[in-house]
């Protein structure tokens, strides 16, 4: 297959979507396929339409990416795309309507409130996010990944910086409960059949599983399946099952949860484009299962060549 590479782009996961792009391209050329790499900018349009392709691969983290804007860029060039749809993408993108739209289905997110922060940061916010949410509570930018932007905050003042440092990132904010537990992480593939891959656990050396942990070697390591008790193992699945199935995913995702001491599976987020080098989360948990990056990657272009695509009927 000729197979187009999408990676690098604007957001700022950039260089983490260059290394997922470059491990992705080796292997797909060891697996035979004509592979051709674009650092997304604004003449990517015309040479995927010019380029006669038969699939894209999306490697690209964050917004302008992994948010449906590719993914729609792809269906208006009738191009077949691996991973999530347009639909799905947008909406796990956004971590406030994704957790809105979980809630309904069930699903246990941390209770979380969402504020515009376009005209300024109200001065009274930071108390009333104290008094709705309790402390210590997590600031986030509602669009963002790789922990950028986000803050612990364990008193007002620091929710008042929290929310400064996250309106960097976007102009929605996010706050939510801090929850204390095991934080596991949990790939998913459908390519079309759907498998849930062992739970993996990340041990991270620094307080919070931050930029800098999950990016410098040594700083965190997964431990497969995750040290819980069986019976939080299966509710998390089950949980990252019903998020993966709720927010119409497809292809791959990956849920990040923290399990309590009560084994009750908090989700945090569903990325629908998770790092993809061979030492990322989603490609370890894969091969646990017995599928190597090379294989997974070849899955991933396989399904992309046989989904339906949304203006494609049904
Ligand atoms: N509500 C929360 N309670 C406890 N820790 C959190 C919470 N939200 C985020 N974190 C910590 O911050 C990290 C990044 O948050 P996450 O929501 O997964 O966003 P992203 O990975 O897109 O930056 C998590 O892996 C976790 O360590
Ligand atoms: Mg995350």
């Amino acid at each position: 297959m000729k197979v187009a590479v999408l990676k690098g782009g604007r957001s700022s996961e950039r260089e983490v979507s260059l290394n997922s792009g470059a491990q992705v391209e080796a292997a797909l050329r060891r697996r035979g396929h004509e592979v051709i790499a674009f650092d997304l900018d604004r003449e990517t349009w015309n040479s995927l339409a010019a380029g006669g392709f038969d699939c894209a691969f999306i490697a690209l983290h964050g917004p302008l990416g992994e948010d449906g804007t590719v993914q729609g860029l792809c269906e208006l060039l009738q191009l077949p795309y691996t991973g999530c749809g347009v639909l799905s993408s947008a909406l796990c993108i956004d971590k406030a309507m994704a957790n809105r739209v979980l809630e309904q289905a069930g699903v246990d997110v941390p209770a979380h409130q969402e504020h515009d922060v376009r005209e300024g940061i109200p001065g009274d916010l930071p108390g009333r996010l104290v008094a709705g949410l309790g402390l210590p509570l997590v600031v986030k930018p509602t669009r963002q990944g790789s922990t950028v932007g986000l803050t612990i905050a364990r008193s007002e003042e620091e929710v008042a910086d929290g929310l400064v440092l996250a309106g960097r990132y976007d102009y929605r904010v996010l706050a939510q409960r801090f929850v204390t537990g095991v934080e596991i992480t949990i790939g998913i593939l459908a390519t079309p059949e759907l498998q849930v891959l062992p739970t993996l656990e990340i041990v991270s050396e620094n307080p919070v599983y931050d930029y800098d942990a999950k990016y410098t070697a040594g700083k965190s390591h997964h431990v497969i399946p995750a040290r819980i008790p069986e019976s939080a193992r299966r509710a998390a699945a089950a949980s990252a099952e019903l998020s993966f199935r709720t927010l119409r995913c497809e292809g791959m995702a990956r849920v990040d949860l923290i399990v309590d001491a009560q084994g009750t599976p908090w989700v945090l987020e569903v990325n629908t484009v998770p790092g993809l080098t061979e030492l990322s989360l989603l490609p370890d948990a894969a091969r646990a299962a017995g599928i190597d990056f090379d294989e997974l990657c070849e899955r991933l272009v396989r399904h992309a060549r046989v989904r339906v695509m949304e203006g494609g009927g049904g």
